[in-house]
């Protein structure tokens, strides 16, 4: 699979899953866009890939704002020319019982994980649309298909997100541009590893493959559904899950 001649934008590439897409896809041969909130992280990805020989830019943006989504989309396309692929991966949790769930908790939660997607998507498309050819791929996760006690907020954006990924697809499909889905199980970063550990064992156990997954797992999910191979694929939503949720 080869992505040389192609430009990617990957979400919340600072660190853990959207880094692994990052150094993925820069493998691959694309000119990666590193965006995050986090400066620090968001070089540290660029730095990765420049001193393996791929070509990388950090730009800085906060997706959950309309006017920074775009901005981050513009600045791809003026740095490397093109948007044509776009990884939809920024995400945060704010886990609560819903009964004790703020107003802050939930909107914040859908602003980054399904607002931002929503935004991107927007701004990239005009330019996917104009090339005939794109590749969206939006990270939502098992939980948007099952639901999770102490996660209505992040349940519901990532489902949401299945709904996002199902509609363009249908809208875009006629210009050679897909979109789908990724929905992955427990993946060891920054996020899960602040599970308790009786938590985490309990988890362990609902999963066939006896082990949570690494970042470079749903990296591999990622590059085929960004590479030409998978053209005639789309609105499809791709468990990475240790064979956990079998739907
Ligand atoms: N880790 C898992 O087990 C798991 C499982 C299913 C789905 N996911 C999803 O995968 C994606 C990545 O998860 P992760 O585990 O790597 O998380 P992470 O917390 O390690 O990394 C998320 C990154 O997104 C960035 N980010 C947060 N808000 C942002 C914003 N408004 N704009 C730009 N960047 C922002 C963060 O700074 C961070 O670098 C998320 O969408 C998450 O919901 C993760």
């Amino acid at each position: 699979m080869t992505l040389s001649d192609r430009v990617a934008v990957v979400t919340g590439a600072g660190r853990g899953i959207g880094r692994a897409i990052a150094l993925k896809l820069a493998g691959a041969g694309a000119a990666v866009v590193v965006n995050d909130v986090d400066e620090v992280g968001a070089s540290e990805t660029v730095a990765i890939i420049s001193s393996a020989g791929g070509r990388a830019a950090a730009i800085l943006a906060d997706i959950s704002q309309s006017v920074e989504a775009t901005r981050l989309v513009e600045e791809a396309v003026s740095s490397f020319g093109s948007v044509d692929v776009l990884v939809n991966n920024a995400g945060i949790t704010r886990d609560g019982l819903m009964l004790r769930m703020s107003d802050d908790d939930w909107d914040r939660v859908l602003n980054i994980n399904l607002r931002g997607a929503f935004f991107c998507t927007r701004a990239a498309l005009k330019y996917m649309v104009r090339r005939r050819w794109g590749r969206i791929v939006n990270i939502s996760s098992v939980i948007g298909r099952i639901g999770n006690p102490g996660q209505a907020n992040y349940a519901s954006a990532k489902a949401g997100l299945i709904g996002l990924t199902k509609s363009v697809a249908r809208e875009v499909a006629s210009r050679s541009i897909t979109a789908n889905a990724i929905a992955p199980g427990f993946i060891d970063t920054a996020m899960t590893q602040r599970l308790g550990d009786a938590l985490k064992q309990d988890i362990l156990k609902q999963i066939p493959a006896g082990c949570f997954g690494s970042a470079e797992d749903v990296a591999n999910a990622v590059a085929f559904f960004a590479s030409p191979e998978s053209a005639y694929i789309t609105g499809q939503v791709l468990n990475v899950d240790g064979g956990m949720v079998m739907v």
